[in-house]
């Protein structure tokens, strides 16, 4: 997040002496990225940060890939994957490739026993179902439908849902994931025509802190296996921070549109960037008001990226048959496009409702076990009349 953020207590000036009432230390940590030279943030702990009791064991949670080369268009049916109890078996990753990976997941429960931390990936949770409370060590943030969730890697996090109705789509980004550099000026504020502006994006306010010893599970993930790693204290004990790593939420229905004489090309919906995927917000939004405009978006090739589709909520103009919760995958090589009859459809339409969020990603995408199962598999024919 390129804004300062500042929560708890913290001494006035960094790496100091900084002392607890009863005149012992704070543990201060510097949590930083890309070396030194990325985003930080200077934590203060009641406890050292680095007591490692017992690694209990390790196993991989690797996804398993069907195809590894793929040229076929796919739609799947992401309400088709089951709700788990468990927040982490409930992950279920359907494309990936070396940069990043898509993952759906259905969790009935919180995470009550353990703590999760995912060091090889920064995590972007979309929230389509539920709502509730994540937990991280650096301040908690409430969410709810059509959130999007910040979770840089290495970030402490537990996640509370009010109910065991929920739905994410997640992207593991294995680059940091950031706001779009061309929203923002020199010193990093978001510019006038950002579709968003620093007031839309929310911090954490507020802040878990325990002083408690004692065996704290803490789920690690590093190079797609989880260790499962006890600590001596509590992993929430930080009493202050300041800097510029942490997590944060953007609400899909505060990103405003960008709409046009004649149609828009999909980098005016852009949300997030990387330097190996792009992430965009396809909103409710007037039409183009041409008076020949089509609406519908051109045929096109990407040819150099594979295009995912995640249906939120809405009508979905350009496609016959999508529902909420599909996903298509348009792989990078062919042109893909409106289907029989949503051109013709489009014309006159002066709005939509539709509600999308679209991962395009540079490399091309592996198409994993979990997908193939709720994959429709003659998809890729859809296009003919
Ligand atoms: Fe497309």
């Amino acid at each position: 997040m390129p804004f300062y953020h500042k929560l708890g207590k913290i001494p006035p000036k960094r790496h100091t002496q900084f002392k607890k009432p009863d005149g012992s230390f704070y543990y201060e940590q510097l949590f930083g990225t890309i070396g030194f030279d990325g985003m930080s943030t200077n934590s203060y702990h009641e406890q050292r940060p680095t007591q490692v009791k017992e690694i209990k064991k390790q196993y991989s949670v690797a996804p398993k890939v069907a195809k590894a080369n793929n040229m076929q268009s796919y739609r799947f049916h992401g309400f088709k994957v089951k709700p788990e109890n468990d927040y982490l078996d409930s992950r279920k990753t359907v494309l990936t490739n070396s940069d990043c990976s898509i993952i759906l997941a259905a969790p009935k429960k919180s995470t009550e026993d353990y703590f999760y931390k995912n060091t090889d990936a920064d995590e972007l949770i979309f929230v389509h179902k539920g709502s509730g409370k994540l937990r991280t060590h650096l301040g908690n943030l409430d969410f709810k439908y059509g959130d999007y969730l910040l979770v840089p890697r290495g970030i402490i996090y537990k996640i509370d849902f009010d109910t065991e109705d929920n739905r994410l789509f997640i992207v593991e980004s294995r680059r940091p994931i950031y706001t779009p550099k061309r929203y923002r000026n020199w010193f990093g504020q978001l510019l006038e025509h950002s579709p968003f502006c620093e007031r839309d994006l929310r911090q954490p306010q507020e802040l878990e802190t325990y002083n408690e010893s004692g065996e704290f599970l803490i789920k690690i993930k590093k190079q797609d296996d989880i260790f499962d790693m006890v600590y001596a204290s509590h992993p929430f004990d930080v009493v202050g921070y300041d800097g510029y790593n942490y997590p944060y939420a953007f609400s899909i229905h505060d990103f405003e549109p960008i709409t046009g004489r004649v149609h828009q090309p999909p980098p005016v919906h852009q949300t997030f960037e990387t330097d190996a995927f792009v992430v965009c917000s396809f909103v409710p939004r007037l039409y183009d008001y041409h008076p020949l405009a089509v609406p519908a978006p051109y045929n096109h090739s990407n040819i150099d990226s594979d295009e995912v589709l995640y249906y939120v909520d809405g009508d979905f103009m350009s496609r016959n048959d999508i529902d909420k919760g599909h996903i298509s995958l348009h792989p990078a090589g062919i042109p893909h496009g409106p289907h029989p009859g949503a051109m013709e459809r489009s014309i006159g339409k002066v709005k939509t409702d539709e509600l999308a969020v679209m991962v395009d990603t540079f490399k091309p995408l592996k198409v994993t076990e979990e997908a193939l199962k709720i994959a429709d598999g003659d998809y890729y024919k859809s296009w003919l009349e």
